[in-house]
């Protein structure tokens, strides 16, 4: 088990800047999430940890110590991708074993190792199976074995559920945090789906751009997000993103006014669409809508209307919510929920004073 550190990591391809400028501390035993869209360095950051891809500038650090131009193989870390890589002609329990063809442990100790992780993962009655014979789930079972047997010093795991159908994801994905909380391990798991990244990490660090946006608790990523690209990444459905102009205490847009304490300035107003209450289209600090679909969840529903200037919103209502399309509602903004951003993307603090 390690700490990992990424001191000013950089990655270029040619012309084309894959990672920026990249700082990161991994606790030890931490589960680390890397969330952000395709292409914005997720997979580049994850094998430049592994040793599979070398960082054009910067450094890398385990425990303190500076792995940066050390090999994958004596990093000693183990790697989950989306599309398992299991030998398909052998077996679940040789496809484990070869994990530890080079370890010094005798043969006594490498049967011991292979039926507590067997045990763990529940894959006694895989063992014997090739993976042509095994369910996707199934092999990306015996992949997560065949990865911990070795008892690695970090797990680095790239979309491991993105290729599994939802029910599957939705189980595995508890399976794996519990199984990394039982083995202490430190681990970076990269993925693109939000409701993964806010489920199962110990802190999220998003990225857009091969930047580093945030990196937070699941908390602190969702109520504080510190960009308009946090903002507008996390959260189903996202938060609603209204531009205007902050003047005299006032956020105005050609849509609403909403009270702010912030320095005047163009600004993005966010608010997420569980804090917009119904109220009289014509009152004040209304946003009046013209309801363009209602979608019911069950225990919730979702209204999504139409603003003036053609500004979609959406709004979570209680279940038993009827309108019709075309219908004129208004909702307003709960005040102390509203996060400002400036035009670079920033959030613009709010002075508490006027939230009170
Ligand atoms: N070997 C390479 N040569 C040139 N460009 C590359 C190479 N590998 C990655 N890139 C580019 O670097 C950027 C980051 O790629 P990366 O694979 O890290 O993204 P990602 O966040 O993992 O995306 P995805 O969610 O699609 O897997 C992309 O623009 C990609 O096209
Ligand atoms: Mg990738």
């Amino acid at each position: 088990m390690a700490s990992i550190d990424l001191q000013g990591v950089e990655k270029r391809y040619g012309a084309h800047h894959a990672v920026r400028a990249l700082d990161m501390h991994i606790e030890d035993g931490e589960f680390l999430v890397l969330l952000g869209p395709s292409g914005c360095g997720k997979t580049t950051t994850l094998n430049m940890i592994a040793g599979l891809d070398a960082p054009t500038a910067g450094k890398i650090l385990f425990d303190g110590r500076d792995v940066t131009e050390i090999s994958a193989y004596r990093r000693n870390v183990a790697m989950v991708f989306q599309s398992s890589l299991l030998y398909p002609h052998l077996t679940a329990r040789r496809n484990i074993e070869t994990s530890l063809r080079y370890s010094t442990l005798s043969k006594v100790e490498k049967q011991a190792r292979i039926a507590e992780t067997v045990r763990m993962l529940e894959i006694e009655p895989l063992l014997d199976k090739l993976p042509s014979q095994m369910s996707g789930g199934q092999r990306q079972r015996v992949a997560t074995a065949k990865a911990i047997v070795r008892e690695p010093a970090a797990f680095l795991l790239d979309e491991p559920l993105s290729a599994l159908d939802a029910a599957l994801r939705l189980s595995l994905r508890s399976e794996l945090v519990n199984l990394q909380k039982r083995l202490g391990t430190t681990t970076v798991f990269v993925t693109h789906d939000q409701i993964e990244a806010m489920t199962m990490g110990d802190r999220i660090g998003v990225m857009s751009g091969g930047e580093l946006q945030q990196i937070g608790t699941p908390d602190e990523i969702y109520n504080s997000p510190a960009t308009l690209f946090v903002a507008g990444f996390l959260g189903s459905p996202p938060m609603n993103l209204i531009e205007g102009e902050i003047a005299a205490g006032l956020f105005r847009s050609e849509q609403l006014s909403v009270p702010v304490a912030a320095p005047p300035g163009r600004a993005t107003l966010g608010i997420r669409p569980q804090d917009m209450h119904l109220v009289a289209p014509d009152a004040a600090g209304a946003l009046p809508v013209t309801v363009f679909a209602l979608e019911h969840l069950g225990r919730e529903s979702i209204v999504i209307a139409e603003a003036h200037g053609g500004l979609k919103v959406r709004i979570i209502v209680e279940a038993g919510f009827s309108a019709h399309v075309g219908e004129r509602l208004g909702f307003a903004p709960d005040p102390a929920r509203c996060l400002l951003f400036a035009q670079d993307g920033t959030r613009i603090p709010m002075r508490a004073s006027v939230l009170a």
